[in-house]
């Protein structure tokens, strides 16, 4: 891995906007998935949302992102209002998400892959590039470059040629990591981006998401089941219980808190599960 790290490409992506949940209320026919849930992500810190299955976690993000609408409250990522907006609206915010479960095209090369994240970056038309001219052929380049850059701080630059679907699992979901960076983010939503790895792929992982943090100054919120993750990497943690916030604060705190205690070995005491 390249520790040095990418710079931003550009220096007004450095500073992202606080991100601001209010009171954010989604229900499903019956169901309520979140219950008037708050909390707020400081410019460049790292924030984690945790909590049993079921809690909630993946619904805050999909409201994030424009995938789900929320019933109510409010999300506001500087002065701009969330959930209003379509996906691709706030992907051209800055706004640059993971998901539970890969979602790359295993057929495309590493590559391939990272230039679908540089999509949205793309100035030149369909046009200009179809009859290749040298403005389409010069942003190209710089997307190309860019994706280099970005493979190498990732630990992929051995795999660009690789289609993602014959990669290890815990590189697959780094390529994921790599292509949400591409967008060239200032607020990364990574939903659970060490589930399923082993000791060394989490590792590698965290070091990956310290680095990302330290050398491109961005916003991360993270949902995460592995409390250790979460206390190695979380500025702040909000703690999510069928869909009511239970606690929120720094992490070493959050650990101690009885009702978060409780919640946990409620829910490893029904599936099984370790508790944190
Ligand atoms: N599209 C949907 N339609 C109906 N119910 C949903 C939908 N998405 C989520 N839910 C429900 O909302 C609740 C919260 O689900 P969510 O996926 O946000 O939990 P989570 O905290 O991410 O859990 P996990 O740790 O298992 O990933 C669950 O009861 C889930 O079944
Ligand atoms: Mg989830």
């Amino acid at each position: 891995m390249n520790t040095a790290g990418p710079t931003p490409e550009t220096p007004d992506t450095v500073s992202a906007p606080r991100l601001e949940v209010r009171e954010l209320t989604v229900r499903f026919a019956g169901l309520t998935a979140l219950d008037a849930v708050g909390f707020t992500v400081e410019p460049g810190s790292v924030h984690a949302v945790i909590g049993p299955n079921g809690a909630g976690k993946s619904t805050c993000f999909n409201v994030l992102s424009g995938v789900y609408r929320a019933t109510s409250g409010s999300v506001r990522f500087g002065e701009a209002e969330l959930t209003a907006l379509a996906p691709h609206r706030i992907a051209a915010l800055g706004v640059a998400r993971t998901f539970q479960n890969i979602a790359l095209s295993p057929h495309l090369s590493v590559r391939e892959n990272l230039m679908l994240g540089r999509h949205r970056l793309t100035r030149a038309g369909f046009v200009a590039a179809g009859l290749r001219l040298p403005s389409a052929r010069r942003e190209a380049r710089r997307h190309g470059d860019r994706v280099t850059e970005i493979a190498a701080f990732t630990g992929l630059a051995e795999r660009l040629a690789t289609p993602v679907g014959l990669l290890p699992y815990g590189v697959q979901k780094r390529v994921e990591l790599a292509r949400a960076l591409c967008m060239e983010p200032r607020l990364l939503l990574l939903d659970e981006p060490v589930a399923g790895m082993n000791g060394g792929e989490r590792r590698d992982m965290a070091e990956l998401i310290i680095a990302v943090r330290e050398s491109l100054g961005i916003s991360i919120l993270l949902v995460e089941h592995d409390m250790g993750m979460v206390m190695r990497l979380a500025d702040t943690v909000t703690v999510l219980d069928f869909g009511r916030r239970i606690a929120d604060g720094p992490p070493s705190e959050v650990q101690n808190d009885p009702e978060v205690i409780r919640a946990y070995l409620g829910a490893a005491s029904e599936t099984g599960e370790d508790t944190p």
